[in-house]
């Protein structure tokens, strides 16, 4: 489609067909994984640790974020481009999501946005529909409250936990949500709530039965070294790549064999 929007992907989960989303946080990376027909992508707060080197995605602001979002959506022309509500720009009512929702629309052109939280958001959800965004619920493991649930930690494994945890996106589903994502989710669980659903769902972490995956681009193509989460498949060594090059360049710039003639000008 000329461009993705939240009825294809209603479609992939009535024909039963999966879809990919990627993180990405600049102009030049949306246009690389657009062009390769990527159909969701997703300015996530992640960029509090990816882009700036934060320990948590706590710090990110949403001025920030739409800074972030707006160069994805000129690298874009067939993506549907989703931004995180940042820590700090929802909680407190559905009025302030829907006003950050609003700025990210307005001032990014962003065509949704994602909000981590549960059943407590579901009248946020409600509003920023109503008022013309489209909202992908985030539940499972939530980043933002690591503080709360005690660090990073697999969620719904309790006893109950996939009724709870259907139970939770049904409420998200009926207050307009037009997708479940969910975050480091056991997968038999994962799958029951993905059938509890008539909307799609996105996983990490998740299994494979969710509508669409994401990953973190910076991990999926290996340019973040060090320990990796379980759920992460690296498809490239870019860390490698680009050191080498770079090895190379300041080789060469040393020696004195670059440049030669033919990168320079004749008077
Ligand atoms: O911020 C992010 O990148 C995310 C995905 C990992 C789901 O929320
Ligand atoms: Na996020």
């Amino acid at each position: 489609p000329a461009r993705y929007r939240t009825v294809h992907l209603q479609k992939a989960k009535d024909e039963g067909r999966h879809f990919a989303m990627l993180t990405a946080y600049d102009f030049q990376m949306a246009k690389v994984f657009d062009d390769a027909g990527i159909e969701t992508i997703l300015v996530g707060d992640s960029a509090a640790n990816t882009m700036m080197g934060h320990d948590t995605t706590l710090p990110i602001t949403l001025d920030e974020m739409i800074v972030y979002a707006g160069s994805v959506v000129r690298g874009t022309r067939h993506a549907m481009v989703l931004c995180d509500l940042p820590f700090g720009s929802y909680e407190l009512s559905p009025q302030q999501a829907t006003e950050s929702a609003i700025r990210l629309v307005k001032e990014a052109g962003v065509h949704a946005v994602k909000m981590e939280g549960g059943v407590r958001y579901a009248e946020h959800v409600r509003m920023m529909t109503d008022a013309g965004v489209p909202v992908m619920a985030h539940i499972g493991f939530t980043p933002q409250s690591e503080n709360v649930l005690g660090g990073y930690r697999v969620q719904g494994r309790t006893e109950g936990a996939a009724e709870a945890m259907a139970q939770e996106a049904t409420v998200l589903q009926d207050a307009g949500a037009f997708a479940v994502l969910m975050e480091m989710v056991p997968a038999d669980i994962a799958r029951q709530v993905d059938e509890a659903l008539r909307v799609p769902t996105v996983g990490i972490g998740a299994g494979p039965s969710t509508t669409g995956q994401v990953l973190v681009w910076q991990d999926m193509l290996g340019l973040r070294t060090g320990k990796m989460p379980r759920f992460v498949k690296q498809y490239a060594d870019l860390h490698s790549v680009i050191s080498a090059a770079v090895t190379d360049y300041r080789r060469e710039v040393l020696e004195g064999t670059f440049p030669t003639a033919e990168h320079g000008f004749e008077s």
